[in-house]
């Protein structure tokens, strides 16, 4: 796996200290509410699980799968659902938690798809977030880093499925995809 790596873009260490700083915020912003964390597979586990963890706040989690249409690493906005929520959101507080926004067009359709079912409030949380790709405008509470405009594995992140359970957060050596 060392190989097929590039460099190491965010550390373990750098992504334990953000996600305890967001967790901070979260546990101070939804105090004495019953707030529902929203992870979207499978790249959000790895946040889930140690943003949950990082949360003083009792919270329940619940996940949602969706494949976005589109060739290779280019997402298209249409979207389909994979797999629901188990919960009705109706009246809760929900804040949907992602690795990464490159395009914003699944979150986008994510965030009117669950907005319509009537949530008390509807938030973002990522890990991630590329700037310079941002089609659509959305509003995201949390963001853990901003990353320069390339393609990122680890950390839940795959390309080809591969690299998910990577620590940290990397870029791939060009061979990887075939140069
Ligand atoms: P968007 O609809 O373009 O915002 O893409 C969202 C999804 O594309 C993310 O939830 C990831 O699953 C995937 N994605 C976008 N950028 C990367 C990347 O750099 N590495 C791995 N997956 C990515
Ligand atoms: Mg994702």
């Amino acid at each position: 796996m060392g190989a097929d790596l590039e460099k190491v873009l965010i550390s373990k260490a750098e992504i334990d200290a953000k996600l305890t700083e967001l967790a901070a915020e979260i546990d101070r912003d939804y105090a004495g509410k019953d707030l529902l964390i929203v992870g979207v597979l499978k790249g959000a586990v790895m946040v889930m699980a140690d943003l949950a963890r990082a949360l003083s706040s009792e919270v329940t989690m619940d996940w949602m799968a969706v494949s976005s249409y589109g060739a290779g690493t280019k997402s298209s906005g249409v979207v389909r659902i994979l797999k629901d929520l188990d919960t009705d959101i109706a009246g809760r507080d929900v804040l949907i938690v992602e690795d990464i926004i490159d395009s914003g067009l699944t979150l986008s359709w994510l965030i009117s798809n669950l907005g319509s079912r009537g949530p008390a409030s509807l938030e973002v949380c990522t890990l991630l977030r590329k700037p310079e790709a941002a089609k659509v405008r959305i509003d995201v509470k949390y963001t853990g880093f901003v990353i320069p405009n390339e393609f990122v594995v680890g950390y839940g992140l795959d390309y080809a499925e591969k690299y998910r359970n990577l620590p940290f957060v990397g870029t791939l050596a060009p061979h990887v995809y075939g140069g």
